[in-house]
């Protein structure tokens, strides 16, 4: 399958989405939109893949929401038209996927970036949710993700003067997992990607259905998921199969039953 506005391989058990609007540094417009809900759905619904990688250029991961696109529309327009509706799809995904993030990640490219479970980013990284600039506020999920990753007074700050940061300051945030040279950072991508897809494909699915519920419930209710998935896995081949390559001080050999 080719598609317009990605380019999208598969290497080993890693699928690899570049977006590529250089012309509009990666701004996301509809094609954009359903071109990654459809390249990493179809990545999802492979059990050879185990991660996904999503990077953009040097210059750009992307500058946001593509502000020609939306300017005359009205209101009733957006909300009717569910201008953003298809991006719930990739934050749903089962599979991990890592944002490799190194020039603008700014408006919905920064909450396109907070959709993914790790954000590895190049020191010339910049974040921000300038839409405040622009009459209007995040409408991608980065008023309710960024406060979550970073806090009420960062996100408000960065929310309400729409100024960017760079990427020590992202990581002493805690919006990134991780900062490395510019130079690296599609390797080190590489390198996380790769090692997550060694893992058992339950036991990641699980680990990822975990994490998301932490973000979304009260704890209770997030120790009541982590209980019952934690036992579930108990049912797996490849838990008797990595806690026995534990015993025997050898490499697990998981088959993802
Ligand atoms: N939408 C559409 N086009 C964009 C764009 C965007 N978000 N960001 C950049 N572009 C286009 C520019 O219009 C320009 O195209 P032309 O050459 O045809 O004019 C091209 O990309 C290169 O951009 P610049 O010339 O502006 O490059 P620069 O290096 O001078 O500045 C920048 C870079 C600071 C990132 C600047 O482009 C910028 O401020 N972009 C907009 C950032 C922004 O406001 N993002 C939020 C968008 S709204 C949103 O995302 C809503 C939401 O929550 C979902």
């Amino acid at each position: 399958m080719t598609y317009e506005t990605i380019i999208v391989e598969t290497r080993g058990r890693v699928g690899w989405i570049t977006l590529n609007r250089p012309e509009a540094l990666n701004a996301l417009n509809t094609q954009v939109m359903l071109d990654i809900v459809a390249a990493s759905t179809a990545f999802d619904a492979d059990d050879t893949i185990g991660a996904i990688v999503l990077t953009g250029s040097e210059r750009a991961f992307a500058a946001g929401a593509d502000i020609k696109e939306m300017e005359s529309k009205s209101g009733l327009e957006m909300i009717m038209g569910e201008h953003f509706g298809q991006w719930q799809r990739f934050a749903d995904l089962r599979t991990p996927v890592i944002a490799a993030v190194s020039g603008y990640a700014l408006g919905g490219g920064c909450e396109l970036a907070m959709m993914c479970d790790i954000i590895l980013a190049a020191d010339t990284a910049k974040f921000g949710q300038p839409e405040i600039n622009l009459g209007v506020i995040p409408g991608m999920g980065g008023s309710q993700r960024l406060l979550r990753a970073v806090g009420y007074y960062k996100a408000a700050e960065l929310i309400l003067t729409g100024r960017m940061m760079d990427a020590s300051e992202a990581e002493r945030s805690g919006l990134v997992s991780r900062v490395v040279p510019a130079a690296d950072l599609l390797d080190e991508a590489a390198k996380v990607a790769e090692a997550i897809a060694s893992k058992s494909l339950p036991s990641v699915y699980a680990a990822k259905a975990a994490l998301d519920v932490a973000m979304e419930t009260p704890l209770a209710e997030g120790l009541r998921f982590e209980k019952h998935a934690f036992a579930a896995l108990f049912s797996t081949d490849d838990q008797k199969e990595g806690m026995a390559a534990f015993r025997e001080k050898r490499t697990p050999d998981f088959t993802n039953r």
